[in-house]
């Protein structure tokens, strides 16, 4: 059997090399295309030649199978005009999942309304619809599901309780370009809005942007207004009719997308393909459990590969140490998420003092101290449950994808000096 690397035994692999993001000479010359221009800004074209960001709204549009697309200067930056756009208002409660990244709910709190923290299916970290219509009071105006890792939320049943109790929903597909249901509904296509991220981690990069989504056209014309300080579409260039901000695009970042659109299909694919080796090859691990997936879904973007960890199915060999082994062998994986969201110390700083916007024609405020007793899934989650592999690793050959698996059963024959060394020495 052979040693474990982090006892100074051969590790399966080196290392993996940096493979992200997939670039060429498409890149560098579309880039080199708008420097010579001198059209660096989507406004300086006639009106009627499109800009680079308006080809890209057009065409993620159509590849996300939605009416409109907005393209903007971050996924934050959507997610904002998305609360705007939807009259969310101080005091307001908008019910979402506590094991996302911050943004998801700085955009609430920026407008003083209230995230609701509900709780998530252990199996598929998503938002658990079942909890769903308990958290649901007469404040609540919305709901914000998001398709984490690019597994999509339960969207039929979230629509279900959107319709019944009339709230809008805003999906933050920041983490699932691509990702499609078997009908054909696309992620960011099925809720009022939805929004995508263009970061540098992101399945569609140009190291920062973002886009709103949606097929309501007032909404569309809305965020349009929002982005571009408050202007219209159809109006006078400084006549500014609310207030808005500049969180529109470049065309360095448009360009960019607009090359790197054209190898998602084939990188989503690539993805899919190495993510149905690998589970192969983990399968009948014990104490590993690949996240359940979504079965209306049938294009998984994979922006993250997740696991359950399951320590004392592994005598108790707690995820850190699991971890260190695996890196050790030459595989980068995480335990994720470290806290549920309504743990940061943000939601201990919010100011509820009675002249608050916050307390706007309530009398107590969301207890997130509470939160903790009614999301024992995600503290779980946080807690020693959870190895992240980033989805980028899906791009490799499958000869390599082959030396995840074989790390991680690697370890699993070797639990037991995984455990020796867990022992406290006397
Ligand atoms: C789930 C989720 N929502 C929103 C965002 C915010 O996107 P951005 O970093 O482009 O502002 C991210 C980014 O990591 C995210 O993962």
């Amino acid at each position: 059997m052979n040693k474990l690397a982090l006892f100074g035994g051969k590790p399966v692999r080196k290392s993996f090399p940096q493979n992200w993001p997939e670039f060429g000479q498409d890149e560098e010359e579309s880039l080199r295309e708008v420097v010579r221009s001198g059209k660096w800004w989507m406004y300086s074209y006639v009106p009627e030649t499109l800009s680079r960001v308006a080809k890209f709204e057009r065409k993620f549009a159509r590849f996300q199978r939605v009416k409109h697309c907005l393209a903007v200067s971050s996924g934050s930056a959507a997610l904002e005009i998305c609360v705007r756009a939807l009259g969310i208002k101080p005091g307001d409660e908008v019910i979402t999942t506590p094991y996302t990244f911050i943004a998801t709910v700085s955009c609430l709190l920026n407008h003083y309304a209230f995230p609701v923290f509900v709780d998530i299916d252990p199996a598929t970290y998503q938002i658990d619809p079942r909890r769903v219509e308990a958290a649901i009071t007469e404040r609540t105006k919305a709901i914000i599901p998001v398709h984490f890792g690019g597994n999509m939320a339960d969207m039929d049943s979230l629509m279900l309780l959107a319709r019944k109790y009339n709230l809008k929903v805003i999906e933050d597909a920041a983490q699932a370009h691509s990702a499609c249901y078997h009908d054909g509904r696309s992620a960011g296509g099925i809720g009022d809005m939805g929004i995508f991220s263009f970061q540098w981690s992101k399945n569609l990069t140009c190291g920062e942007g973002g886009a709103v989504t949606t097929s309501d056209e007032r909404l569309a014309d809305l965020a349009w207004s929002l982005r571009h300080y408050g202007r219209e579409r159809n109006g006078i260039w400084y006549q500014h009719y609310r207030s808005g901000w500049n969180l529109r695009m470049s065309e360095f970042q448009a360009a960019v997308l607009l090359t790197q659109l054209k190898r998602l299909k084939s990188q989503t694919l690539r993805r899919m393909r190495n993510y149905r080796l690998v589970m192969k090859l983990l399968d009948g691990l014990p104490g590993v459990k690949p996240m359940a997936l979504n079965p209306a879904q049938k294009v998984f973007p994979h922006h993250l590969v997740i696991f359950r960890y399951f320590p004392e199915e592994w005598g108790n060999v707690p995820l850190e140490k699991f971890l260190k082994a695996l890196e050790a062998e030459g595989i980068p994986a995480g335990p994720g998420y470290p806290i549920p969201l309504y743990r940061q110390p943000v939601f201990r700083n919010l100011d509820f003092s009675r002249t608050s916007p916050f307390m706007i024609g309530r009398k107590k405020p969301v207890n997130y101290q509470e939160c903790a007793d009614s999301c024992p899934n995600a503290e779980a989650a946080c807690a020693g449950h959870t190895i992240w592999l980033a989805g980028r690793l899906l791009l490799f050959e499958p000869k390599d994808i082959r030396t995840v698996a074989e790390a991680f059963w690697k370890l699993w024959e070797n639990r037991a000096h995984l455990l020796e060394q867990n022992k406290p020495s006397r």
